[in-house]
């Protein structure tokens, strides 16, 4: 389904890669111009040139979401260049290592939990009041279906994305009497470098795990996030879009 997010303008957080990126590529390609603002500040060749392709305004921003000066400077700079924002997607995020509870280093416990967690929450800090002076919009934050099962030696990624969620539903209650609906997306497994390490046993197995047999693309993700923003949503609030191809049904 084609949206018309003509005059619209989407901010996306870890928009070089994966989701983030095939999201940014959708906004485009609905007609929205793009924020996209990510730690790295290079852009496959192959996205600009689809970007330069749909012909939309886009400009990409170096931003680290763990660090609140540069996200509400971002954040700033966004609404000066574009004149306006309508939709974020907070998409930035990390795996993190694999132990035991007991093994899980320190360090790479607060890691993961900046960038997923705090990362979200300094993010939807700035965009919530540029949204609302525009006029209103969406924010979409993504979790995972690890915000709502756990993952064996994944606690540290599995309670950030408990945590997003339960950011979401709160951010999304303190605002849906205004013009802003705040809703997560949860997608299962998808083929992104987070996942995709070369090694094709492993993501084998990861598919098996999904009754529908596979893992997701990212465009499929970027799916639900366009019609989470869209006018077809427009009671959705709180929601978690669970898109796992059935992991949790069993
Ligand atoms: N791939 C999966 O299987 C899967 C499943 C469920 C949820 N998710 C979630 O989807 C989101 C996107 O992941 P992906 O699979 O596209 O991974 P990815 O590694 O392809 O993309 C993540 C992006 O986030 C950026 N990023 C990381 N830390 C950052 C920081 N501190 N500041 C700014 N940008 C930062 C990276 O540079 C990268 O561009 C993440 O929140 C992830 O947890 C992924």
């Amino acid at each position: 389904m084609n949206y018309n997010f003509q005059d619209k303008v989407a901010l996306i957080t870890g928009a070089t890669s994966g989701i983030g990126l095939a999201t940014a590529l959708r906004f485009a390609e609905c007609g929205a111009r793009v924020a996209l603002l990510d730690q790295h500040t290079t852009l496959p060749f192959s996205a600009r040139n689809q970007f330069e392709k749909y012909g939309t305004d886009f400009h990409l921003f170096q931003c680290n979401v763990t660090n609140e000066k540069e996200v509400s400077g971002c954040v700033n700079l966004v609404v000066r260049r574009f004149g306006r924002l309508d939709f974020a997607f907070n998409s930035a995020g990390v795996g993190g290592e694999f132990a035991t509870v007991q093994e899980y280093p320190t360090d790479d416990w607060d890691f993961v939990m900046n960038v997923n967690l705090k990362g979200t929450f300094l993010s939807m800090k700035y965009e919530i009041p540029a949204i609302i002076k525009s006029g209103g919009g969406a924010i979409v934050n993504c979790a995972s279906l690890l915000s709502l099962v756990a993952y064996e030696n994944d606690s540290a990624y599995v309670a950030s994305k408990f945590g997003v969620l339960g950011l979401t539903k709160n951010a999304a209650l303190e605002y849906a009497s205004t013009s802003l609906r705040i809703n997560a997306i949860s997608p299962g497994f998808t083929r992104t470098p987070m996942i995709d390490k070369g090694n094709d046993d492993k993501l084998r197995q990861i598919a098996a795990r999904h009754p529908i047999g596979r893992v997701a693309a990212p465009e499929e993700i970027a799916n639900g996030v366009l019609w989470l923003c869209s006018d077809q949503a427009t009671f959705a609030v709180g929601l978690n879009l669970l898109l796992d191809g059935g992991y949790t049904i069993q």
